[in-house]
C-alpha cells in the first residue's frame, strides 16, 4: 500500500517552513528532495568508511572501493544494464553523461557527413554536446513535434539517412510531460543502422526504464533527480561501445598503464571515470535506489499519474490557462507546464512562492529552441514526485487563483 504520509516523514526538509507557511516542493523535475535515509548513507559514508578508493590496500581503501563498485552494479541493474557494473559509469550529472558519448564515441567516430537526429523537445543537455561536433562537418537534425507535444515519427522517419549514425531523444520531456515511445524510436534507429541514445533524466527516477527492452545503446539520467545527491548521474552504454570508445578526461584510475609515450586504459567502467570519485555521492545514490526500489517503480508511476491528472484537472478548471502537453495521462509523466493568460512566469512564480510557498519553476527549463517551437518566452512548470499530495495541488490552485486576482486577470 503505497503511503504517502509515511513517505513524507522520510524527508526532513518537507517539515520546513517557508515564508512562515508549509513548503510545498513542486520543483522535482529540476532536482529532488532526499530522504533521511539517502542523508544517513552519505553521513555514515564519511563517518565510519572515507578514504580514496582502488589506491590503497588499507581496510578503509577496500571498504569504501567495495561500496563504490556495489553502487554501480545497484544503479545499472535498475535500469536492467546486461552487465551492471561495467555498462554504468558515474558522472557528476546527465549533462556529462551526453559529453562523454559526444567527445568519446562522437569525436572519434563521426566524420564529416555524418548526421546526428535528435529532437526539438530535447533539453540543452541533449543538443549542445552535438553542436559540438559541427567543427568535424557533422550535421544535426531535429524532429518536429505535433501540436499536442508528440514527438513526430513520420517526420522522423522522414529526416532519417543513410548517413545518420545517431538518434537520440528524450524519454519523458522535461517541459511537455510527453513520454516518447523509447522502444519504436530505438527500433527505427536500429533499422537504419543507427545508434540509439535516450535522455532518461525525466523517466528514470519515474518509472521503470530497461535499457535492453529499449533497445538502448547510451542512456543518460542524473541521480539528484531521484532522491540521490546533487552531483550524482549515470551514463548507461553497452559494454562493447564502451570498450571500443575513447575515454573523456584522462588522468589517475582512468588508466591500466603509463609511459611517458603512451598509456593503455583501465577496464570498465574505470576507463571513464577519471580521477579522485564523489564515493560519498555513489553510497547515497545506492540508498536512493534502495528506496526507489522498496516504493516499487510502477507505485511510484502509479502515484504521479493520479497527482498529474489531479493538477491537470484543476489547472484546466481555472479560466484562461493555457496547459502544454499532451491530455492523456498515460502519454505524460509526473509535470505540467503551464502559463496563466498573459501574466508572466516569473510572476506567478514569484507570489506563489511568497505568499503560498510554493516552490514551481519558471523560464524556459534548458529548452531553447522547445520554447520557440512552441511560440512561448517562458512557461511555469509544476512537477511532482513521490511525496507530493493532492492537498498540494490544492495549494497551488488557490495560489493560482490568488495571483489572477492580485494581478487583476
Ligand atoms: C530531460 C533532461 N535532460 C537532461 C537534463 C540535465 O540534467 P543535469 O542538469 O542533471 O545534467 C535535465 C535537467 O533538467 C532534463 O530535464
Amino acid at each position: 500500500m503505497y503511503n504517502v504520509d509515511k513517505i513524507r516523514e522520510d524527508f526532513p526538509i518537507l517539515k520546513r517552513k517557508v515564508h512562515g507557511r508549509q513548503l510545498v516542493y513542486l520543483d522535482n523535475a529540476a532536482s529532488t528532495q532526499k530522504p533521511i535515509q539517502v542523508i544517513d548513507a552519505w553521513t555514515n559514508y564519511y563517518k565510519e568508511h572515507n578514504s580514496n578508493v582502488h589506491r590503497g590496500v588499507h581496510a578503509l581503501s577496500q571498504e569504501a572501493s567495495l561500496m563504490h563498485e556495489e553502487a554501480h552494479v545497484k544503479v545499472g541493474k535498475f535500469v536492467g544494464a546486461k552487465n551492471p557494473m561495467e555498462e554504468t559509469v558515474f558522472v557528476r550529472n546527465a549533462t556529462e553523461a551526453a559529453n562523454i558519448v559526444a567527445y568519446g564515441w562522437g569525436m572519434h567516430e563521426l566524420k564529416a557527413g555524418d548526421e546526428v537526429l535528435s529532437t526539438v523537445m530535447e533539453h540543452h543537455a541533449n543538443i549542445v554536446p552535438w553542436q559540438f561536433l559541427k567543427d568535424r562537418g557533422v550535421k544535426i537534425n531535429f524532429v518536429d513535434i505535433d501540436s499536442e507535444g508528440n514527438l513526430n515519427i513520420e517526420d522522423m522517419k522522414e529526416k532519417l539517412t543513410k548517413k545518420t549514425r545517431l538518434v537520440t531523444c528524450v524519454h519523458a520531456s522535461n517541459v511537455l510531460g510527453t513520454i516518447n515511445d523509447a522502444k519504436e524510436i530505438g527500433k527505427i534507429a536500429h533499422d537504419n543502422g543507427s545508434l540509439f541514445m535516450l535522455d532518461g533524466s525525466q523517466s528514470v527516477p519515474h518509472m521503470q526504464v530497461d535499457v535492453k527492452k529499449l533497445g538502448c545503446d547510451f542512456m543518460i539520467f542524473s541521480g539528484h533527480k531521484m532522491l540521490a545527491p546533487m552531483g550524482t548521474g549515470a551514463l548507461y552504454a553497452k559494454k562493447e561501445i564502451l570498450q571500443k570508445m575513447h575515454p573523456f578526461l584522462g588522468g589517475g584510475d582512468m588508466i591500466h598503464e603509463v609511459t611517458l609515450e603512451k598509456s593503455t586504459w583501465n577496464d570498465l567502467p574505470w576507463k571513464f571515470e577519471a580521477g579522485t570519485p564523489d564515493v560519498g555521492g555513489s553510497v547515497a545514490f545506492s540508498a536512493a535506489i534502495d528506496y526507489l526500489n522498496k516504493l516499487g517503480m510502477d507505485n511510484v508511476r502509479k502515484h504521479e499519474k493520479e497527482i498529474t491528472k489531479y493538477a491537470i484537472d484543476k489547472l484546466s478548471g481555472i479560466g484562461g490557462m493555457n496547459i502544454f502537453g499532451p491530455k492523456n495521462e498515460e502519454k505524460r509523466s509526473g509535470l505540467v507546464a503551464f502559463n496563466v493568460g498573459e501574466l508572466h512566469p516569473h510572476d506567478v512564480a514569484g507570489i506563489l512562492d511568497s505568499a503560498y510557498s510554493v516552490a514551481i519553476r519558471s523560464g524556459q527549463h534548458c529548452a531553447h529552441p522547445l520554447s520557440a517551437r512552441l511560440g512561448q518566452t517562458s512557461t511555469n512548470r509544476a512537477s511532482f514526485y513521490v511525496y507530493n499530495t493532492k492537498q498540494e495541488i490544492d495549494i497551488l490552485i488557490e495560489g493560482i487563483l490568488k495571483v489572477k486576482e492580485i494581478l487583476g486577470k
